[in-house]
């Protein structure tokens, strides 16, 4: 079963204050998205391997500790995940970045794939997908379907804000993808929105309508 963390740290918690309240606007929610992604990365790569290397000081000789060279790849669902890219790679700018794009089938209401780009060695590579809401989990699970079947086999799913429907999706569809989460809120509307959320993640990042 996929483990859910939710990061209360908080200035994590004090940024999504102002990132759900409706008069901020898009320059300031960009910004802030892009933040806490950054401070949410910080938190994800808490278990990164590390290994020891010997260095010298300017005083003595030590054995201290480096990233023992994982391979790393950020996924954004388009177009609200491109809102995290910027914000962890900041931190890992090593990582690759694939994307991946879905579209609503209008009879199905399922969401379809009609763009997959991701880095070479696909299988070896530890995959975070990021986008900001995790609502019906219809997109998450469709787009972690999309890694898998091109041979991901190391998957994690980072997003702002999640309803339980979501969590649930991923974990019954994916139970060996982790969820990391700023906030885990109430319940989906009749519209599929989070509440309370943010409204439309995409819309206000990009400033459309
Ligand atoms: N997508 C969004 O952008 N907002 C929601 O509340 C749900 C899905």
């Amino acid at each position: 079963m996929s483990k859910v963390y939710v990061f209360d740290h908080p200035l994590i918690q004090h940024k999504l204050t102002y990132i759900r309240d409706k008069n901020t606007g898009t320059k300031e929610f960009r910004e802030l998205v892009d933040e806490v992604a950054t401070l949410m990365a910080f938190e994800i790569t808490r278990d990164m391997p590390v290994e020891d290397i010997e260095i010298e000081t300017p005083v003595t000789k030590a054995t201290t500790k480096v990233l023992s060279g994982k391979k790393l790849a950020i996924v954004p669902i388009l177009r609200a995940g491109i809102g995290m890219v910027d914000g962890v790679l900041k931190l890992i700018p090593a990582a690759k970045v694939g994307h991946v794009g879905l579209y609503r089938d209008p009879e199905t209401l399922k969401p379809v794939e009609y763009y997959v780009k991701l880095p070479a060695d696909v299988e070896e590579r530890e995959f975070i997908v990021v986008d900001p809401m995790l609502a019906t989990g219809g997109s998450a699970v469709e787009a972690i379907n999309s890694l898998k079947t091109r041979g991901a086999k190391n998957i994690k799913f980072m997003c702002l804000i999640a309803a339980p429907e979501g969590v649930e999706a991923i974990q019954q569809s994916h139970p060996d993808v982790d969820i990391y989460i700023a906030a885990l809120d109430e319940r989906l509307n009749d519209h599929g929105y989070i509440i309370p959320g943010l409204g439309d993640a995409g819309d206000r990042l990009f400033g459309t309508k």
